[in-house]
């Protein structure tokens, strides 16, 4: 919901804390907090362990790394792990995304520029456009671009070469991308969200930066509402931290952070507004589904996308929906999170 000119109404400043769509614009001071070398990013044990090994082996080959694709939902590090990569890698990081790219001469600028082994970000690269990405691929299996010269019967293709470079795609949508883009992906990094002992540990290094200082307790609880997202775990330190301030306690530890998360209505599992409007309209509109996407958007006033990327993940991840053939299902967890009582449960007896 935004208001007039773009502006957020107060709606929507309540519910900044926790909603990864609207606090997608990473402020300075979050830049920060942007860890550079894979030294300082926390958690996704497996994915850096595979990654250490294609990066050394690129830098042995003195070649450039296989092309990268990085999925999942938003505020988990996509960003940040490919700018970490060009930065192990020692090259260069140059970025755009799916839709700044709108006709083939953009990307071909982009690409003729590129020095070797430079990494080129592409953002939401699910929304690249069709002919776009048709020359995306000779591009990414032989460093070629093919380019029509002139106009009408006399036009004339010709085909250049480029510098070898790595792309790096980023999507909360993998699902989304043209399965022979797809394909041309060497390594597939899929991000899933935190686990608690992570995101304390990244709210730890969060608050050492900004000076901050909290109890291993105070961490906890604010990380159990962080809903697996690093995003969200460094605006909700900065929250309680205003907080903590406000009431003149120098540490935050776990009774300032429950006192002050309470008091911006996020609740213990990092629930916010809107899923618990998707939670409710599934169970008590719907008695438990299945109820279709396009349902569930429109009777809370959401986008489809919005639902599918941001919210809907997270409500899987805690086993509160699952997705059929048929629609969206309301799970008996859900139920009783609720405190609602399923009608027309099969009796046994
Ligand atoms: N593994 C990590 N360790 C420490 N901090 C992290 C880590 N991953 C992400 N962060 C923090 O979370 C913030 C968000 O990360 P990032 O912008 O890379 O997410 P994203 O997946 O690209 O999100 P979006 O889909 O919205 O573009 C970063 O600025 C950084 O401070
Ligand atoms: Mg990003």
């Amino acid at each position: 919901m935004v208001g007039e000119k773009g502006k957020m109404t107060n709606n929507d400043e309540e519910n900044n804390d926790v909603n990864p769509k609207h606090i997608k614009v990473d402020t300075e001071l979050d830049k920060s907090l942007r860890p550079r070398f894979i030294s300082e990013f926390i958690g996704q044990e497996k994915i850096i362990e595979n990654l250490l090994i294609f990066i050394k082996s690129a830098r042995k080959r003195k070649e450039p790394l296989d092309h990268v694709i990085i999925s999942g939902p938003p505020g988990l590090g996509k960003t940040c792990l490919a700018e970490i990569i060009a930065n192990e890698l020692g090259v260069g990081f140059r970025i755009t995304s799916g839709p700044a790219i709108e006709r083939a001469g953009d990307l071909a600028a982009i690409l003729t520029n590129l020095e070797n082994f430079d990494v080129l970000f592409v953002d939401e690269i699910h929304r690249l456009n069709r002919s776009v990405e048709e020359i995306l691929y000779p591009a990414m299996e032989d460093y070629k671009l093919d380019i029509i010269i002139g106009k009408g019967p006399s036009a004339k293709s010709i085909r250049i070469d480029i510098a070898p470079f790595t792309i790096i795609g980023a999507t909360t949508r993998i699902g989304l991308v043209a399965p022979p883009l797809r394909d041309r992906f060497g390594v597939n990094l899929r991000l899933d969200y935190y686990d608690k002992k992570s995101i304390v540990k990244i709210i730890r290094r969060s608050a050492d930066i900004f000076d901050i200082k909290i109890t291993e307790k105070g961490a906890e609880v604010i990380a159990g509402r962080s809903r697996g997202t690093p995003r969200i775990a460094n605006r909700l330190l900065r929250r309680v931290r205003d907080y903590a301030l406000m009431y003149n306690d120098s540490v935050i530890d776990d009774q300032i952070a429950e006192k002050a998360l309470g008091k911006l209505d996020i609740d213990k599992l990092g629930l916010d507004v809107v899923d618990k409007k998707i939670l409710n309209i599934l169970v008590t509109k719907f008695e438990g589904g299945p109820v279709g996407v396009g349902t569930i958007a429109a009777s809370i006033g959401e986008e489809v996308d919005t639902i599918e990327d941001v919210y809907e993940p997270y409500l899987i991840q805690l086993g509160f929906i699952k997705r059929t053939s048929k629609g969206r299902v309301a799970t008996n967890l859900a139920f009783k999170y609720l405190g609602v009582k399923k009608e027309n449960e099969p009796k046994l007896f």
